[in-house]
């Protein structure tokens, strides 16, 4: 088995450290490098004592990036400010911006052929961020990076069982497009029958699905169980299929892509070879209310893109 470091930018924080228990019970991990501004000694030292492979390394404040980026073979990275309730995910921007792009900074120079997982918010504008940079330091490579989008999914097969009381473990509900309100479009059609309010019901919640947690948080932040959740069962797929050359992996993820004219990255079904995306699927067939979601995230989603593209090309 090759050595697979996996460096987790922002590990000490309300994603990071559940994210980091999770990576940590991985065995295709071989070191795991706990990067933050504060608390990762602390967090590292309680990590190490788990009777699994991954050796853990923390690494605090800018000083430490480099060492905890070099040779990574996988960068997660859900460093930043997370919400309060009354704010979008856009509202995010100004801090996280700057934030996503240092650490994109970083990984070009210390480890370019990483695969990088987005998880900081706005993702919809963070992934070109960490695209233009990687682009202006000649090492962008779209196949490995991704935008992680799986607590969208997690939740659409959470709600769509719940609904009918059917298995949740059979339930795979696609999601694409981006990752925020109307940019995130679930297909729904792709499950049994659901009346139309249902549907509409069911829609709007995994729009605002991240809202509902927001809310009942009540000011301490957002979604990071079921991100850190999400987030482990997107970085075991990708591994699964690069490290351990499992084949048929697929998720949805948010990735430059094709499949819609115009829209230079969006999220549809993936499916994961040795060096990261190997197919990229067409949006499935939509039935008429699915043509309405998808022509309300366009405009958005593109809107979204450029921001991310413009903050690193006009600084
Ligand atoms: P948090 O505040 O609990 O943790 C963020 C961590 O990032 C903190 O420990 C902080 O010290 C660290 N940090 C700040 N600047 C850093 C830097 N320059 N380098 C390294 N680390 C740095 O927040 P959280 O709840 O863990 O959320 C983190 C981000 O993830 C937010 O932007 C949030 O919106 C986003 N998020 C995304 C999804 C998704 O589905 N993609 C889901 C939930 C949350
Ligand atoms: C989520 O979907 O839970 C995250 O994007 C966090 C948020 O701000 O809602």
């Amino acid at each position: 088995m090759p050595y697979v470091k996996v460096a987790i930018c922002g590990a000490a924080g309300g994603i990071g450290q559940p994210l980091s228990l999770l990576m940590k019970t991985n065995p295709l991990v071989t070191e795991l490098a706990l990067f933050d501004i504060v608390n990762t000694p602390g967090v590292a030292a309680d990590l190490s004592h788990i009777n699994t492979p991954a050796k853990v390394t923390g690494y605090k404040g800018n000083d430490e990036l480099a060492q905890a980026l070099a040779g990574s073979y996988m960068v997660i990275i859900p460093a930043g400010v997370p919400r309060k309730p009354g704010m979008t995910r856009d509202d995010l921007f100004n801090i996280n911006a700057g934030i996503v792009k240092s650490l994109a900074v970083g990984i070009a120079t210390h480890c370019p052929k990483a695969l990088i997982c987005i998880i900081s918010n706005p993702v919809n504008s963070t992934v070109p961020i960490v695209a233009e940079v990687l682009k202006q330091h000649n090492v962008f490579d779209p196949r490995k990076l991704f935008g992680v989008t799986t607590l969208d999914i997690v939740r659409a097969n959470t709600f769509i069982s719940g609904a009918k009381n059917v298995s949740v473990q059979g339930t795979e509900v696609p999601v694409i497009g981006g990752h925020s309100g109307v940019t995130i479009v679930p297909i729904l059609s792709a499950t049994p029958s659901y009346s139309e309010e249902e549907v509409k019901a069911l829609t709007q919640r995994i729009q605002y699905g991240g809202d509902e947690v927001v809310k009942a948080k009540d000011g301490a932040g957002s979604a990071t169980l079921s991100m850190a959740f999400a987030g482990a069962r997107f970085a075991n797929s990708l591994l699964d299929a690069t490290v351990a050359k499992k084949s048929g992996v697929k998720e949805c993820t948010f990735v430059k892509s094709d499949v819609v004219p115009g829209v230079e990255y969006f999220s549809s079904v993936v499916e994961f070879g040795p060096e990261g995306v190997h197919k990229i699927f067409p949006i499935p067939s939509l039935n008429a209310y699915e043509k309405t979601l998808f022509d309300a995230c366009i405009p958005e989603l593109k809107t979204n893109i450029q921001k991310g593209i413009d903050f690193v090309k006009n600084a």
